[in-house]
């Protein structure tokens, strides 16, 4: 065929396809929200409807007879039609890999589908899975952080109103002169300070817990060696430790520095220490050991002869208003120094945990140590 020919063949058929195609991007648009099967036998078609259009074209022109035309056209049209299937097929299987998609994200709790998806449906299964994730997270978060607001909650409501009722019924017996003997008063009012005392502490715990609770710890940090931060610690319970007949050792490597708020790390160490103390019976000893841990962290650990924690309560120590049995008794612990402790600790990018070792267990915190 000469080479005029040929370009007019070509200008013919790209006039037609365009023609075709422009009606086939319009009738896609029309349907951009049907489903995906629809839109590929769109595609199908216009591809059917331009090779038709271009045989025609060239028909009229008298390029080709009217048998070659037919042949022609039987051959697109059986070839459009298998076009046609083989679009109907892609457009079912996608709808089905997208049905088991919905199934999975319906069903509680998400699970990636096993069954071989198309890349983008695998890809977006995937990203499905770690928004589960980053959901079940966040929903645990807030489950717990819920859990201890109830509990704290009625942790107020019972632990603050006992001792104060407490306090009452010894002030009304003073005031109406129900006890008399001067030893009775005297012990009334030794009782009425060291819990007011007592309460007066609770109050302080749980103002300092609000504070951690709000992100509103703030910190003033300064650079303090760690073996004066537990000389700090182990002076300020010695007189708990004599009274209860505790022996208490403090060894801290030299010279280790960290930039913390040492008003801070001090309370969190002393409830770590004070706890240790009352849970060691006479004679038993509270050992406080600081040292560098190697990774640039710096490790103090506390450790008791409490006899060991029991296995159940070791990851619940931490939880505010958690105590243990022997503690939830009338004047024991009110179960929030150790949920202070960690708070002060993580606000300090630190890491707090506990293991039972030998005769008691083992308090301990990571810190990070101070660079330069
Ligand atoms: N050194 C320890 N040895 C054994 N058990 C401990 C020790 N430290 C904590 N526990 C257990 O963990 C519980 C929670 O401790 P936490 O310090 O938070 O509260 P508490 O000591 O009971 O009260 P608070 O510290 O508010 O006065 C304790 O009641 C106790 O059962
Ligand atoms: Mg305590």
């Amino acid at each position: 065929m000469p080479l005029a020919d040929l370009a007019v063949v070509a200008g013919c058929a790209a006039g037609a396809a365009l023609v075709a195609g422009a009606a086939g991007l319009g009738l896609l648009h029309l349907l951009r929200g049907r489903p995906v099967a629809v839109q590929l036998a769109v595609v199908a078609g216009a591809t059917v409807l331009a090779t038709v259009a271009g045989v025609v074209v060239i028909t009229l022109m008298m390029m080709i007879s009217e048998h070659d035309r037919n042949v022609a056209l039987t051959v697109v049209l059986v070839a459009g039609l298998v076009g046609l299937g083989v679009s109907l097929l892609l457009g079912r299987r996608l709808t089905a890999a997208n049905r088991v998609l919905v199934e999975a994200v319906r069903a509680d709790p998400y699970r990636v589908p096993d069954r071989r998806l198309p890349a983008e449906l695998a890809e977006l299964a995937r990203e499905l899975a770690a928004a589960y994730d980053r959901l079940a997270a966040g929903r645990a978060r807030e489950q717990a952080l819920e859990t201890s607001r109830r509990e704290l909650v009625a942790w107020v409501s019972h632990d603050l109103r006992t001792p104060l009722a407490g306090l009452r019924a010894m002030a009304e017996a003073l005031e109406d002169e129900v006890v008399a003997d001067a030893e009775t008063v005297h012990r009334y009012h030794h009782r009425i300070r060291i819990e007011a005392d007592r309460l007066a502490g609770m109050v302080d715990d749980l103002f300092e817990l609000a504070r951690i609770h709000a992100g509103a710890l703030r910190l003033s940090r300064q650079r303090v060696g760690l073996d004066d931060l537990v000389a700090d610690a182990v002076a300020g319970v010695e007189p708990l430790a004599r009274a209860g007949g505790v022996r208490i050792t403090g060894a801290a490597a030299p010279g280790l520095p960290l930039e913390v708020d040492a008003a801070e790390l001090g309370r969190a160490l002393r409830n770590l220490v004070v706890n240790a103390i009352r849970h060691t019976p006479g004679d038993g000893t509270v050992e406080i050991r600081a040292e560098d841990a190697g990774d640039g962290m710096a490790r103090v650990s506390v450790t008791d002869a409490c006899g060991g924690i029991p296995e159940a309560d070791l990851p619940r120590v931490f939880e505010v208003a958690f105590r243990g049995e022997s503690a939830r008794t009338p004047g024991g612990g009110a179960g929030l120094g150790l949920a202070i402790a960690r708070g002060i600790v993580e606000a300090h990018a630190g890491e707090i945990g506990v293991a039972n070792t030998g005769p008691g267990c083992r308090f301990v915190i990571r810190l990070p140590l101070a660079g330069g």
